[in-house]
């Protein structure tokens, strides 16, 4: 049997609910975060705009925007294999609203492919630029050039939401305690509720199953643990405080956070110049 026809045995969208379902076990606001990117994307850009899913996994922005604004197009990038195929398999193309990248941030080439993409659809820019639980992976130098890149790829007035962990300064000790009790009070949480699928588990489950029904996905999963290995240790540091410097050096004329839970926010950066 060929490894199409194996691979019909894959319930894809039940990886893609466990997907989500972990996510949100690790991160309980991870729903109201996507609506607050998506209800700000819906307000701030025309209903047919295009976005960039960055740093996708399988899609979950993507799924969530498309559906939310019916004319809109998303291009969803990432670099994982594995992700990037449970997506594609789950989610399709949407009727060619939905143009699925492999892309890596820490090659700075990464842009050439988005601008591809949008020439095939006619567009010049992006509307806006989404991303969640992701660009702490990168290290602080290359964040602030990724944060460069897309300001290059945004129209003007286009937006960028970013949607994750950003630390405070560490002249506010009594504020840094407070993040910090409540990781410590989640992790405890988790600890007591071992039933619930985390990270770690769904990366097992889902590579014993898919193997079990095609050995030939093995290569999905090699370069997925390669990327895991060689990945910089250091990242995650970034301060917001350096977010907002660096968004504002990369030519966003308005930086906030527009949600927080301690140092759990989204912020959005509005991109300088005329709008179109
Ligand atoms: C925790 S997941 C979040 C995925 C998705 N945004 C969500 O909220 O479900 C982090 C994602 O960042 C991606 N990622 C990390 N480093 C990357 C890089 N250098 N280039 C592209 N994607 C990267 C990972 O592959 C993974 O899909």
């Amino acid at each position: 049997m060929n490894s199409r026809s194996l691979e019909k045995n894959i319930d894809w969208h039940h990886w893609m609910k466990r997907w989500d379902a972990q996510q949100s076990y690790h991160l309980p606001v991870r729903e109201e975060r996507f609506q607050i990117m998506l209800s700000t994307v819906e307000t701030l850009c025309s209903p047919d705009c295009i976005v960039l899913d960055l740093a996708c996994g399988p899609g979950s922005i993507s799924q969530r925007l498309l559906s939310q604004l019916p004319q809109s197009q998303t291009i969803a990038a990432d670099y994982d294999p594995v992700l990037l195929k449970l997506g594609k398999e789950t989610l399709g193309n949407a009727q060619g609203r939905l143009h699925w990248l492999k892309v890596d941030l820490n090659d700075p080439q990464w842009t050439v492919q988005i601008r591809e993409v949008l020439k095939s659809v006619g567009r010049n820019s992006l509307d806006a630029v989404l991303s969640s639980t992701a660009l702490h992976w990168l290290t602080t130098p290359r964040l602030i050039d990724v944060y460069r890149e897309i300001s290059q790829l945004l129209r003007p007035g286009g937006l960028l939401l970013n949607a994750d962990h950003m630390a405070f300064n560490p002249s506010l000790p009594t504020f840094l305690d407070l993040a910090q009790q409540d990781k410590d009070q989640r992790k405890k949480l988790l600890n007591t509720h071992q039933e619930s699928e985390g990270f770690q588990q769904w990366w097992e489950a889902i590579e014993s199953n898919w193997l079990a029904i095609d050995p030939s996905l093995q290569a999905l999963f090699d370069e997925h643990n390669n990327n895991y290995d060689v990945r910089d240790r250091r990242y995650g540091k970034a301060l917001a405080s350096l977010h907002i410097s660096a968004l504002a050096d990369a030519g966003f004329t308005e930086v906030e956070t527009i949600w927080q839970r301690f140092d759990n926010r989204v912020m959005l950066a509005v991109m300088g110049g005329a709008d179109e």
